[in-house]
């Protein structure tokens, strides 16, 4: 179902070589809740279905690393999303923690800079090489979703477009080593363009039946949605869908259609040319 890559994790192949066959390791579902149990409840539900989870900060930081571990003797690949964003030397630490811990995919900020970027990357490297474990994908986090337009030139006194600055700091990713960043759906074109087919691309701001039909309440605090079909559309390697799977009646039902979803895009998309 999931290919290996030269690290030897399980990840889906490049976008448009994926086929629906692989179209489960292109879904990530976020575990945001307080407690293991709770999170473990819908790990079990969700089990047959989904290979892929994100364990972020508030899990992380209720539980430690023991939130990894469980996903992992379950036989599931983890995203262990807590962006860091420190001095080189401080997260190259944590990275390093976060590759001996057997997180798949992890983070860093990319406004932490080249230099700290380059340490994480040759902190995972090492980390990984000593233990014999695959080194995690490291992905750098461009501009938040949560910062608009107009707060964004407000609280970073900036002239740009946040577009802009988004593809100014995936270039700086990719120059620093990052396997590829995560970013806005919005964003993933113009992102495909500047780095290339082979710049990993993880995408929150998923919402099923898209802003026309999800209504207000389903769109949570998600401001700038697409659907799976249109992010897979437009060039993303993983989809982050959390609360409506994770909230939804039927949890496994919803992520079966969304599975559907993004198989049918791959098929469609198949032969796109991204670059
Ligand atoms: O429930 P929902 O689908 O909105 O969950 C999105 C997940 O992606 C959350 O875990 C959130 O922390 C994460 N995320 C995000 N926007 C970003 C980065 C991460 O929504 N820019």
């Amino acid at each position: 179902m999931t290919n290996k890559d030269d690290s030897g994790n399980n990840f889906p192949p490049p976008v448009d070589d994926t086929t629906s066959a692989q179209s489960n390791s292109c879904l990530i579902v976020p575990l945001d809740f307080p407690d293991l149990a709770t999170a473990l409840v819908m790990v079990d539900q969700l089990d047959t279905t989904i290979s892929w989870f994100k364990v972020g900060k508030e899990l992380f930081t209720a539980v430690g690393p023991m939130a990894v571990e469980s996903l992992r003797d379950r036989g599931k690949q983890v995203f262990l999303d807590l962006k860091f964003h420190d001095i080189p030397n401080t997260v190259a630490g944590a990275v390093a923690a976060a590759t001996a811990v057997g997180a798949n995919l992890t983070n860093v900020h990319a406004s932490g800079g080249l230099e700290m970027m380059k340490a994480a990357k040759q902190s995972a490297t090492h980390e990984a090489e000593k233990l014999g474990i695959p080194r995690p994908k490291l992905l750098a986090v461009t501009v938040l979703t949560s910062v608009d337009q107009t707060t964004f030139a407000r609280d970073f006194d900036s002239r740009r477009k946040i577009v802009e600055q988004v593809v100014y700091l995936a270039e700086l990713s990719q120059k620093a080593g990052m396997d590829g960043v995560v970013a806005s759906p919005l964003e993933i074109e113009q992102i495909r363009q500047a780095c290339g087919r082979e710049f990993w691309i993880v995408t929150p701001g998923i919402r099923p039946g898209g802003r026309s039909f999800c209504g207000k309440d389903a769109l949570n605090d998600q401001k700038r949605v697409m659907t799976p079909k249109q992010a897979i559309g437009a060039g993303a390697n993983q989809l982050v869908v959390g609360r409506p799977i994770t909230q939804a009646d039927n949890p496994v039902q919803a992520a079966n259609q969304i599975l559907a979803e993004i198989s049918a895009a791959a098929g469609v998309f198949s032969n796109s040319s991204l670059v």
